[in-house]
């Protein structure tokens, strides 16, 4: 690694609409009992009809950009995660580069799903690294209620709306001390959205047969999940050369809290060190992990010197973990 590189400003964004449990028992056979004990979301976030990821990604773009203290014309590349993007193309970075006024950055979306926000950090390092480019935003962005079967009570009740942006640049100290990646492409079918792309293009049938929505075997990914967290997360603080125990703060993909709390007893991290949201937002794909990060810093959770580890998991099959010392 060439130059330390680090976090320098955070932002998130919220859509107002709150959907709790509650109301989900209103509109399909569940109740607010099932989805916390088997998940622990009691409420999650739902954006405006038309609202696309750049709507919510853009506004917390603006935050990270002020808490950096940087214009818009200093960034010089946009990375954007996403899953739900505005159009399957352009990419939804160019919608925030003109929506936040960046003119002088590159732009282009990573795809990979819940992991994505880990993978754009990774991709930010290497640039930032390398010395091609000096400052980086990466955004989580997503609108997953319009990919919804709203009668689907298998998934209906997982996921909501939300935006995470972090400024990297170079630090003089600490930064960003490892990452882990992987994939495994054989279970790519476990989590998907089958029609729209090129294999099933969208046609009247396709729309019938709601290819159109988010299809997925939750009970197969929960096991994978918990294995490919745990197994990713160790490698990364090998990678790190510390020992888990002087982890700070544990940054999780907050897809159920299960999920979570199985991830973290292989780690052997006490829960105390772990941050959790789910319970107030569900899966919000790759704005979960920058948004958690976003508010842990907030409160406190994370200081100068903290070491922080982000770990995820989605749709890709793709993990990924990075380990920290907050600069
Ligand atoms: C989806 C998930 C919460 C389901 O929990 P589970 O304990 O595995 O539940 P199952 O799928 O085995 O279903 C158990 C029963 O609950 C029912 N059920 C499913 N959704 C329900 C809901 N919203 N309300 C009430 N009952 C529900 C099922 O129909 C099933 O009933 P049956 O036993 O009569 O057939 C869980 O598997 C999960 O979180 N998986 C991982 C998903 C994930 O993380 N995806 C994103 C990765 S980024």
């Amino acid at each position: 690694m060439n130059k330390k590189v680090g976090v320098i400003g955070l932002g998130f964004h919220l859509p107002k609409k709150v959907l709790t449990n509650f109301d989900l028992e209103k509109m399909i056979d569940t109740s607010d009992e099932w989805i916390q004990t088997r998940t622990g979301i009691r409420e999650r976030r739902i954006a405006e009809p038309g609202t696309g990821a750049s709507d919510l990604g853009s506004e917390a773009a603006k935050k990270a950009l002020r808490d950096a203290k940087l214009k818009p014309e200093q960034i010089d590349l946009i990375i954007v995660a996403t899953l739900s993007p505005d159009m399957p193309f352009p990419s939804t970075a160019c919608f925030i580069q003109d929506k936040i006024g960046a003119g002088k950055a590159a732009c282009f979306d990573v795809s990979a799903a819940c992991a994505g926000f880990v993978y754009g950090l990774a991709v930010a390092q290497q640039f930032i690294a390398s010395g091609m480019y000096r400052y980086v935003l990466v955004v989580g962005a997503e609108v997953l209620s319009p990919l919804i079967d709203w009668k689907d009570r298998s998934t209906c009740v997982l996921f909501g709306d939300g935006a995470g942006a972090a400024v990297l640049g170079p630090v003089k100290k600490g930064g960003i001390l490892s990452f882990h990646m992987g994939s495994d492409g054989a279970c790519a079918e476990l989590l998907c959205m089958p029609g729209g792309g090129s294999r099933h293009p969208t046609s009247p049938e396709t729309v019938h047969q709601g290819m159109h929505f988010l299809k997925m075997k939750g009970n197969e990914i929960f096991k994978l999940a918990v294995r490919a967290m745990s197994g990713c997360a160790v490698q990364a603080i090998k990678k790190a050369k510390i020992s888990p125990d002087a982890i700070d703060c544990v940054i999780p993909h907050q897809a159920n809290l299960r999920i979570i709390q199985a991830t973290i007893e292989k780690l052997g991290v006490p829960m105390e060190k772990v941050y959790v949201n789910i319970d107030r937002y569900g899966n919000m794909s790759s704005a979960s992990s920058a948004i958690a990060l976003c508010e842990a810093v907030e409160e406190k959770k994370i200081r100068t010197g903290s070491k922080v580890l982000m770990v995820a998991f989605g749709s890709g099959l793709a993990w990924g973990a990075c380990v920290m010392e907050w600069a």
